[in-house]
């Protein structure tokens, strides 16, 4: 299907192709999975279908479909009686491995009353499930890595978010070569980039400055922000685990981001934000609990930076690049892998492909306009007028500049 084509000779169509029929294999996070554990069922939209989620006496937390094969009743409106979900509609009772345990009212449970139970991970706080089209357990070596500080008292506990976006989840993990991005929409200032594909995994590396022109000046007393310095890697098609370091005068601060999503159907997904933050004693008692807070508000307007753009912006299947882009071809066909079967993964899909960006260019233009949005600025102050064109979303919470992946 194309979206352009105006009949001129010369004129670039875009093809918009289609969504993919199926939602990837692989591991996905729910979320925190203490939200699971209040001893009710839970409803989870995903993967095209309704989920239930439900936390078993014996401590284990369950997924099955919600539908329940009896008579087609809705599990997740249902009660944990012991360790087994039971239906609102006629009280069968289902196992976390998927299998009809009883019916209190019948002598006997029919053969074959099972249903599908999800295979789950919980690991680090946070609960996996694992999607495959053809049903296969997962892998051996496609396992989400631990995240040591997750467990750690010297880090702070989880600040978690999501929120629906309404469009096909490719667009998030095309941000993963989009360096240009980084700066027009993020308003961070990237000075050094390279991506690393192989397997299951896709790394971004990114170093940036602090944006002058994008923040306020530091508060008196508070360390100046340098930089930062950022390594993400998506484990499968909706995993990322960011090493994120905040670079300030004199101190330096390590934080453990999560960027991930789960499909809820071809055309909408729920995008999620983790943050952890490694205490510091120099961030004082509660320092570290602020920064997390003021990172995890932080990386939440960078979302809705990216939702903007998505919200107005057409599905590309060939988008036109420049030198100064990233790898956007061979990251699809990296992510590809995950929406074929098993058997028919081609081995350029999970060759070990590396590309450095040439940055030269871009951070000369960059350096230039931060330098006409500052002057613009001063002008504006010294004459009471308009400050300029640089957006007030532009202004983050703090003295912080957004690293992070997405
Ligand atoms: S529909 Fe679930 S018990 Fe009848
Ligand atoms: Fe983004």
């Amino acid at each position: 299907m194309t979206t352009t084509d105006t009949g001129h000779d010369g004129v670039r169509t875009i093809e918009t192709g289609a969504v993919p029929a199926r939602f990837a294999r692989g591991w996905h996070c729910l979320g925190l999975s203490e939200r699971f554990r209040d001893g009710r069922p839970h409803t989870v939209h995903a993967f095209g279908s309704k989920l239930v989620v439900f936390q078993s006496g014996d401590g284990r937390l369950n997924v099955l479909d919600a539908y329940c094969r009896h008579m087609g009743g809705d599990l997740s409106q249902g009660t944990v009686k012991g360790d087994e979900i039971a239906c609102p509609f006629h009280d069968w009772r289902w196992g976390g491995d998927g299998r009809c345990k009883k019916i209190p009212y019948a002598r006997r449970v029919p053969l074959r009353a099972r249903t599908a139970a999800w295979t789950t991970l919980d690991q680090d706080g946070l609960l996996f499930v694992w999607n495959d089209p053809e049903g296969n357990p997962p892998p051996d070596g496609v396992a989400i890595p631990r995240i040591e500080g997750a467990a750690s008292d010297g880090w702070t506990d989880w600040r978690w978010n999501e929120t629906v976006v309404h469009t096909n989840c490719r667009e998030v993990v095309d941000n993963v070569v989009d360096m240009a991005h980084f700066f027009y929409v993020h308003y961070s200032f990237p000075t050094y980039f390279k991506n690393v594909f192989e397997g299951h995994t896709a790394t971004q590396i990114m170093k940036g400055l602090s944006r002058p022109d994008a923040r306020p000046p530091s508060k008196k007393g508070r360390p100046g922000m340098l930089g930062n310095t950022s390594v993400a890697t998506y484990h499968g098609p909706s995993f990322m685990i960011d090493d994120l370091t905040y670079h300030y005068e004199g101190m330096d601060l390590d934080c453990v981001l999560i960027n991930c999503h789960y499909p809820v159907d071809a055309n909408s997904f729920v995008l999620q934000s983790g943050i952890i933050v490694e205490r510091d004693e120099r961030l004082g008692a509660a320092g570290a609990e602020e920064m997390a807070a003021r990172l995890s508000d932080f990386i939440l307007r960078g979302f809705e930076q990216d939702v903007r753009i998505w919200k107005n912006k057409t599905r590309i299947d060939n988008p036109l690049l420049c030198e100064e882009d990233g790898p956007v071809y061979q990251l699809r066909r990296w992510y590809e892998q995950f929406y074929v079967d098993a058997a028919d993964v081609r081995p350029e899909m999970v060759e070990r492909f590396e590309f450095e960006l040439d940055t030269t260019r871009p951070v000369e233009a960059w350096k230039k306009e931060v330098e006409e949005n500052l002057a613009r600025r001063a002008a504006a102050a010294a004459g009471g007028a308009s400050p300029g064109t640089v957006s007030r979303d532009a202004v983050s919470p703090g003295e912080v500049s957004p690293g992070g992946a997405a």
